[in-house]
């Protein structure tokens, strides 16, 4: 039975609720590692050039698609066109995929937030001995993991519409102001200044496919893209809201969240390693070893840290609630289940599922899936293949199926579309190469 959903009620309202989504983890973990590691300041001009073209033009695609059905991601496609039905189903898989990991990895915020609070601090700011000791025995990272999942359960069950619309409001600014002022403190440590260049300044000779590669699966998972997400909060825009102008708000707020993530922590990476580029590729624990290092620095670094770790660890609830979210309203309509038999079950599924990531890093440290942690597999999973599929099948279906005026004339309902030259060359021919190309090279040798 699914219940009637209450749309957003102002147009700020659903851009910060959208951001809120696609605020996360993502930008604050993944972007800054991900960075690092294929390139600096070539990777992030990639990335923003991949933004504003294909970024933009998949995202007004899906929240078109949702203000038009008027549906959630499994009816939307099939609203278009019935053969592209199973579409739905393979899009809704990647939350399925992503949410438990993602917990995994809000339960790792969670310990630091404790950590801060509790003043352990300093033990944190070492080579990484201490973050490696913690994910390394699976109790503390079950329990934490547990208390997260628990959090965001409780939210979804008490249904989220209008406290979704209500935190993101409060939350967003405030993320931003905190993570201007460890940036810009983080630039004024010893040698941070060189980590800064690299970051910013692009340099082809680090240029490489995986870089884009790199750098269009993080926008995939950044932007919540591939994955009915952004079809779903479309469904509860209003139709007299501006579209293109809310994309490109969405957009603004998702990467300068990420462009100052990755401040905060790249520049200090080099500080701290004293120019040792190899500490650049320390991957998803880099969040985890550099920050409390540069905690460690600051004057009233226990404080700092611990508003940072609130901060992240809010913004990764919006996301996860969001994940949540669209997981349990798809298991509500096709089992038509009321919401918390659903929640409960999506909880059981999920909590399975999350253990293999928590064990992949301690017992389980041996078990490899083509050479990768189970953790590090699903994001590969959903990020590097199911997400390709879904954006080339989308793109065919809008680029030739249904015609890229099923997407004009919704965004054009109240305004002019400015950029639908760029929007129709994207998703008929830019765009389905790309797609191609990603999945290649995602199978033939990416990792
Ligand atoms: N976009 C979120 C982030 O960057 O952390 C992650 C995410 C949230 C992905 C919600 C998918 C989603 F449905």
């Amino acid at each position: 039975m699914s219940e009637k959903k209450a749309g957003f009620s102002t147009k700020i309202g659903f851009v910060l609720a959208a951001a809120g989504s696609a605020v996360g983890l993502g930008n604050i973990w993944r972007f800054p590692y991900l960075a690092a590691k294929y390139g600096g300041g070539i990777f992030l001009l990639v990335y923003l050039i991949l933004t504003v073209t294909f970024g933009f033009a998949l995202m007004i695609t899906e929240i078109s698609i949702g203000r038009k059905t008027g549906k959630s991601v499994i009816g939307a496609y099939a609203d278009i066109n019935s053969k592209f039905k199973p579409l739905g189903w393979i899009a809704s898989a990647v939350p399925m995929i992503i949410f438990p990991y993602y917990c995994v990895i809000g339960g790792w915020v969670l310990k630091y937030l404790m950590v801060y609070i509790t003043g352990q601090g300093p033990a944190a700011a070492d080579d990484g001995t201490f973050f490696n000791t913690f994910i390394g025995n699976a109790g503390q990272p079950t329990l934490f993991l547990a208390i997260y999942m628990g959090l965001t359960a409780v939210v979804v069950m008490l249904g989220v519409e209008k406290g979704i619309e209500k935190v993101s409001k409060f939350l967003m600014p405030v993320l931003v102001l905190i993570s201007i002022f460890i940036a810009v403190y983080g630039l004024t440590i010893d040698g941070a200044m060189e980590g800064f260049i690299y970051y910013i300044k692009p340099d082809f000779a680090n240029f490489s496919l995986k870089t884009v590669v790199a750098a269009m699966g993080q926008l995939f998972y950044s932007m919540s893209l591939a994955m009915g997400i952004m079809i779903t909060y479309g469904s509860y825009m209003r139709k007299e809201d501006n579209l293109e102008t809310s994309v490109r708000q969405i957009e603004i707020f998702d990467t300068g969240i990420a462009f100052l993530a990755g401040m905060m922590i790249i520049p200090a990476v080099f500080a701290f390693s004293g120019g040792d580029k190899s500490a650049l590729n320390a991957g998803p624990s880099l969040m985890f070893i550099t920050l409390p290092n540069v905690f460690e620095s600051m004057a009233g670094g226990r404080a700092i840290g611990t508003v940072f770790f609130v901060l992240v660890a809010l913004a990764a609830l919006t996301s996860s609630i969001s994940l949540m979210e669209t997981i349990v309203s798809i298991i509500m309509e096709k089992f038509k289940l009321k919401r918390i038999p659903a929640c409960l079950v999506v909880i059981a599924f999920s909590i399975v599922i999350a253990m293999l990531s928590v064990l992949g890093y301690s017992v389980w440290s041996e078990v490899k899936l083509f050479g990768m942690q189970f953790l590090d597999f699903f994001d590969f999973l959903s990020n590097n293949i199911i997400m390709p599929i879904v954006a080339l099948l989308t793109c065919i279906l809008i680029g030739y199926v249904a015609k890229t005026t099923y997407i004009e004339e919704e965004v054009e309902l109240n305004a002019p579309f400015k950029s639908k030259g760029l929007f129709r060359v994207m998703i008929k021919y830019v765009a389905p190469v790309f797609m191609v190309v990603i999945f290649l090279s995602s199978i033939f040798g990416y990792v």
